[in-house]
């Protein structure tokens, strides 16, 4: 890959192991199904292909062509990618298309009615700059009106049973938590992976700047209404309006 965003390089996700990531998350884990069918039954007709951002091992990737959609899914690393070519139905794989690229500079030359990021894969991309050309990235691949479905922590909430320490603040199980950058490090095993913290108004900043508007906004892929309270976290469809 030619460019690879600050947050590709220091996210954690881009050598991580696809056998500890199955583990981790398997195919047959669907909680959250039921929304990114939501999205895409409301917002896309069935013969326009859907994008998916950050597909992993792609468990919602295979549920998007179980439900007769064509998809374009995009990941930074090759192994998930390969297990999520491998979870498509051989009878269904040419409704699946894979490509090994940074959602920050995402590059498919084509535009699309609907965007999902599932399972808190947004706050991967760590820096507001990184946040800034992800967005405008991803507008060049919307039609107008179409929309981006995804979800990310709530950082009060996050953020709850912080405790400062000598050495900054961190949790009791030993995750740690830098105000400076807003930015989580836990390990996954013994990766680090890092997550950014994202308020809602660092959301509703970043669609004022790229022509996006919030159209749904939930407190879970469960569609409970937002309300900042324990068990939520941002669960979002915006529209490219401009
Ligand atoms: C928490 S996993 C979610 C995977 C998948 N969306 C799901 O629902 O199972 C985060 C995913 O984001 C991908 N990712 C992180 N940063 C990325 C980037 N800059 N470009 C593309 N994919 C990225 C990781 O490789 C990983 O597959």
């Amino acid at each position: 890959m030619d460019d690879l965003s600050y947050s590709a390089q220091h996210s954690g996700w881009e050598d991580y192991p696809a056998a500890q990531w199955d583990e981790r998350k398997p195919i047959s884990w669907l909680d959250d199904w039921e929304f990114w069918h939501y999205c895409i039954e409301k917002y896309s007709s069935t013969d326009a292909p859907i994008l998916e951002l950050a597909c992993g091992n792609g468990r919602i990737t295979r549920q998007i062509v179980l439900s007769g959609y064509t998809v374009f899914a995009v990941d930074i690393n090759p192994h998930f990618l390969n297990r999520a070519q491998a979870n498509i139905p051989s009878h269904l794989t040419h409704c699946a298309h894979f490509f090994l690229q940074d959602v920050v500079y995402l590059s498919l030359n084509r535009q699309f009615s609907v965007a999902i990021m599932a399972d808190w894969a947004f706050p991967s991309i760590l820096t507001p700059a990184d946040q800034l050309q992800f967005f405008r990235s991803l507008s060049k691949h919307l039609l107008h009106e179409g929309i981006f479905a995804f979800n990310t922590l709530f950082p009060t909430i996050q953020q709850i049973g912080l405790i400062p320490t000598d050495t900054g603040f961190m949790w009791p199980d030993g995750r740690r938590f830098d105000p400076m950058t807003q930015i989580e490090t836990r390990l996954s095993g013994d990766i680090p992976l890092q997550f950014r913290h994202t308020t809602l108004s660092e959301i509703e900043w970043l669609c004022q700047m790229t022509g996006f508007a919030i159209r749904e906004r939930y407190g879970n892929v469960d569609r409970r209404p937002l309300r900042g309270i324990m068990g939520d976290d941002l669960t979002l469809i915006l529209q490219k309006v401009m």
